[in-house]
C-alpha cells in the first residue's frame, strides 16, 4: 500500500481529534529555535487519555509531574517508596523527547502521615531528609533537568515559613537539602521555587537575599523558579518583572517560569479570554527578552485538568487549551510570540 495515500487521512484525524491544524508548527518546535523549554505540569492522564497524551507530546518539550514526585506520593511509608507513577511520567517524557522538571523534594505540604504523626529530633529528621533525597533524586540521576529542591520556603515577609522542616532543622534546612540533592544528582539544576514573587516585594527581596547568600557562600544553587499563578486582570508591570528577573540573572542563576496559569473569574467572556491571552504573551515576551530565562512551564495545558476550580471557587479556564483540547486565544498568543 502506498503510505503517502494515508497522509491526508492522518491530517484529517489530527484535526478531528484535537481541532489542531497539522500545518501549525507546534509550540515546542518554535521554542526550540529560541533555545527555550516550553512545558506543562502533567498527570497520569498520559496513560488514560489519547488527546491528553498527544497534545502534551506534540506541543511541549518539558514536563513537570504535577504531583507524582511529591514526598507523600514517592515515600508513603517510612520503609517504603513508590515510584510507579513517577516512572511512567519520566518514561513518557523521555519517549517523547521531553525533559523533566522534578517537583518537589522538600515542601511544607505533601508531608506523609507517617511523618506528621510523631515528634522528630533534629538528627532523625535530617536523616529522613537525606535518605529521601538520595532515594528520589538518586533514582532519576541524569534524567531530571532541574529539581525544585525546596518548594515555597518563604513566608510573605521573605522569611523562612514555619514548617516541620524549619521548626526541627532551623532555617538552614534548605541548604542542607541542596547539598543532599547535589550529592544525589550532580547533573540536575537545583532551583529555589516560590509563588507571589513576580513583583519586587518583601517576599522576592527575602528570596533574593537568601539565594545571593547561597551564591556568595558556595551553597549549590542554579536557579530560581517563579510559579506565577496569576489572575487574568492582574496589572502586569513588565518593566518591574524584568528588573526582578535581572537581579537574579545577575547572580548567574537560571530563571524558570514554573507553574504559570492565568485564572479567569466566571463567566468566561471573549474579553476575558483576550486579556488572558495578552497576559500570557506579555509574560512570555519578558522571559524571552531575559537570556537567563530558560524554562516556561504552565501548570497544566487543558482546562479539563486544573487545580484552579478546586482552590479558587468561581474561577477557572486558566490554561491554553480548553476542556476539549481546542487551542484558546492564549495558545495563539504564545504561538505568535514564539513565531517572531
Ligand atoms: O488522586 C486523589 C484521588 O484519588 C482522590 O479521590 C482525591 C480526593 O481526595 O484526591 C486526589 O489527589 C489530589 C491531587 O491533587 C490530584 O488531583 C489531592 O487530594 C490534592 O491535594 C492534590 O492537589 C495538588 C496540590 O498541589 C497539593 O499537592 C494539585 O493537584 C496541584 O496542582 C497543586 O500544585 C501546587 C504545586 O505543587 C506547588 N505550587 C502550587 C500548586 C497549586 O497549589
Amino acid at each position: 500500500m502506498n503510505v503517502l495515500r494515508i497522509i491526508p487521512f492522518l491530517i484529517f484525524l489530527s484535526i478531528a481529534l484535537t481541532g489542531y491544524s497539522a500545518d501549525e508548527v507546534p509550540l515546542r518546535e518554535l521554542a526550540a529555535k529560541r533555545g527555550m523549554l516550553i512545558g506543562a505540569a502533567a498527570n497520569m492522564m498520559i496513560q488514560r487519555g489519547t488527546q491528553y497524551a498527544e497534545t502534551l507530546a506534540r506541543e511541549m518539550n518539558i514536563l513537570t509531574p504535577e504531583n507524582e514526585l511529591k514526598f507523600h506520593r514517592t515515600h508513603p511509608a517510612e520503609d517504603r517508596y513508590d515510584f510507579q507513577n513517577a516512572d511512567a511520567l519520566v518514561d513518557f517524557a523521555e519517549t517523547n523527547g521531553m525533559k523533566v522538571r522534578g517537583h518537589t523534594l522538600i515542601w511544607h505540604q505533601s508531608i506523609p502521615r507517617w511523618m506528621r504523626d510523631r515528634e522528630w529530633t533534629r538528627d532523625e529528621l535530617l536523616n529522613v531528609m537525606r535518605d529521601h533525597i538520595q532515594a528520589v533524586a538518586g533514582r532519576y540521576k541524569g534524567r531530571i533537568y532541574a529539581w525544585d529542591v525546596v518548594n515555597e520556603y518563604f513566608d510573605n515577609k521573605g522569611e523562612p515559613r514555619k514548617s516541620l522542616w524549619s521548626e526541627t532543622l532551623g532555617s538552614a534546612y534548605m541548604e542542607y537539602a541542596h547539598h543532599f540533592a547535589l550529592e544525589a544528582d550532580p547533573s540536575a539544576k537545583l532551583i529555589v521555587n516560590e509563588y507571589d514573587i513576580e513583583n519586587i516585594n518583601a517576599k522576592s527581596d527575602g528570596m533574593y537575599r537568601r539565594v545571593k547568600d547561597y551564591v556568595d557562600r558556595g551553597v549549590p544553587v542554579d536557579g530560581v523558579g517563579f510559579q506565577m499563578h496569576v489572575l487574568y486582570d492582574w496589572r502586569f508591570d513588565a518593566d518591574e518583572f524584568a528588573r526582578n528577573l535581572q537581579r537574579f540573572a545577575d547572580l548567574g542563576l537560571e530563571i524558570h517560569i514554573t507553574e504559570l496559569d492565568v485564572r479567569i473569574k466566571q463567566p468566561v467572556t471573549p474579553e476575558k479570554l483576550k486579556k488572558q491571552a495578552d497576559l500570557y504573551a506579555a509574560i512570555l515576551r519578558t522571559c524571552l527578552d531575559q537570556p537567563a530565562c530558560k524554562v516556561f512551564i504552565m501548570w497544566g495545558f487543558t482546562d479539563r485538568f486544573s487545580w484552579i476550580p478546586f482552590t479558587f471557587k468561581g474561577f477557572g479556564d486558566g490554561l491554553i487549551f480548553d476542556r476539549d483540547f481546542q487551542p484558546k486565544p492564549a495558545y495563539e498568543a504564545i504561538h505568535e510570540v514564539l513565531s517572531r
